[in-house]
């Protein structure tokens, strides 16, 4: 019997959404299923009543803080990069035309017991109080370095081979000292552990310009956020796939991923009694088996760690921060002696995700002990008081297979970074999964008008 389908993608999570919107712009016929009766899966950005559902089942969400119209509260907090691999894929795809962006206020890091902005370019970081006046001098001249630095100009790497030189000696030739090699490394490169010392140092210089490039953008801070909350994107996503053809069934359960038994090839997709079929699936962890094993299913997803995130509700901008309406705040690992670092987002009203008079600050870590919720204790400390807060340990889910054998394709769970980045990399390693080639991003979708 002939395919009726050329892929079925399963979950409308932003990866996903990504991954249709690709697959259908390039002439594949697409069939997207999800068992919610919403977009976006984890990706989804929710209201006050779906918040309250999710967390608190038995107890009806305020009314003294608004209305549920005004909120959109992203469950996975996360951040664009002005000039990075996600600005990329938004033009290039030309979804922006769907969507509306503001730029993040400020980008902070957390140093002796203080916060202050990130230094992004030789001139910040002379005017910085993160640092004392010699060591100001030592970290321009590591930032001149890195500003000069080209790969292909043998004269800038002042006998430095950045291929296989590893960062720390990179830190040790400009004297820089430890706490500041935690602010470079953590809150420009955005390294989650301190092992990126021990690799080549080329990949964290090209981490920093990419930092200092996207900060040059729009000025205030490296990153940008779209207006009402990040479920827009999978959205978005899910509508360019739509233009070029592509199918959309949300509610729909998905009992069964069914596989050829001799070949263990993938045939198609049981909801019910009805069986789709198609040349291949694409799917969340959480359609194959992540969570909940059923009897006689295939291994294929492991989880590899956790995530602990707290959304918290305030009603009011963070202390010491210059009140801005929303920022990052990076607490690198080695400042609070941990191995993980722990993320602090905060958006307010001015990028319409909550009520006007409301901050919602999403402070986040990889898990590290038995009792998560107490990892998060230094960037709670940072908030002053919270009005209510919703506590969740994620799995982290990876694939164990390629998918290129049995043609079943799965994506990762959303990691702990603060940025969308790695989301683009696991768009990238699935589409040459499925298709082979690596992703071409081409100009050839922004000509179509719906
Ligand atoms: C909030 O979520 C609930 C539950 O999904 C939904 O019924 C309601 O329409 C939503 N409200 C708004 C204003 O979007």
């Amino acid at each position: 019997m002939d395919e009726e389908y050329d892929a079925i993608v399963l979950g409308t999570g932003l990866t996903e959404c990504i991954l249709s919107g690709l697959l259908s712009v390039d002439g594949k016929k697409v069939l997207h299923m999800d068992r919610n009766d919403y977009y976006g899966g984890e990706s989804a950005s929710l209201n006050l009543t779906q918040l309250y559902r999710k967390f608190r089942p038995d107890a009806t969400a305020p009314t003294d803080i608004g209305r549920d119209r005004d909120y959109a509260l992203d469950q996975i907090p996360k951040f664009i990069f002005a000039s990075g691999g996600m600005t990329d894929l938004l033009v290039h795809t030309d979804v922006t035309r769907y969507l509306e962006f503001k730029q993040i206020s400020g980008s902070y890091v957390y140093r002796d017991g203080k916060v202050n902005k990130v230094p992004s370019t030789e001139m910040e970081a002379l005017r910085s109080p993160l640092m004392g006046l010699f060591e100001k001098r030592r970290a321009r001249n590591f930032f001149v370095y890195v500003q000069n630095w080209r790969e292909d100009d043998p004269a800038t790497h002042q006998g430095l081979d950045l291929k296989k030189v590893p960062m720390k000696d990179v830190y040790a030739k400009f004297g820089l000292e430890p706490g500041t090699q935690d602010f470079i490394g953590h809150a420009m490169a955005l390294y989650l552990h301190d092992e990126y010392k021990e690799q080549p140092a080329k990949e964290t210089v090209l981490r920093i310009v990419q930092y200092s490039q996207s900060m040059a953008r729009y000025g205030k801070s490296p990153y940008i956020y779209p207006m009402y909350g990040l479920g827009e994107l999978p959205q978005a996503f899910s509508r360019l796939s739509a233009v070029y053809g592509g199918t959309y069934m949300l509610d729909k359960h998905v009992d069964e991923v069914l596989t050829d038994p001799a070949t263990g090839k993938f045939i198609g997709v049981r909801s019910g009694e009805e069986t789709v079929k198609a040349k291949l699936v694409i799917g969340d962890p959480s359609y194959f088996g992540a969570g909940e094993m059923k009897e006689g299913q295939k291994v294929r997803v492991m989880e590899e760690g956790m995530v602990v995130r707290a959304i918290c509700i305030l009603k009011h901008p963070i202390p010491g921060t210059e009140d801005v309406d929303s920022l990052q705040i990076i607490i690198p690992q080695n400042q609070v002696n941990r191995q993980n670092d722990i993320y602090i987002a905060l958006l307010s009203h001015h990028q319409g995700v909550c009520a006007q008079g409301v901050y919602v600050a999403i402070v986040s870590t990889v898990v590290e002990t038995s009792v998560p919720e107490k990892e998060l204790a230094p960037g709670l400390a940072l908030l002053g008081p919270i009005f209510d807060k919703f506590v969740q340990v994620s799995p982290l889910y990876t694939p164990t297979t390629t998918g290129v054998e049995d043609q079943i394709f799965i994506t990762r769970s959303y990691d702990a970074t603060s940025h969308l980045e790695t989301v683009v990399a696991d768009v990238r390693d699935v589409w040459q999964r499925v298709t082979g080639e690596p992703l071409k991003l081409e100009k050839k979708v922004v000509e179509v008008q719906e």
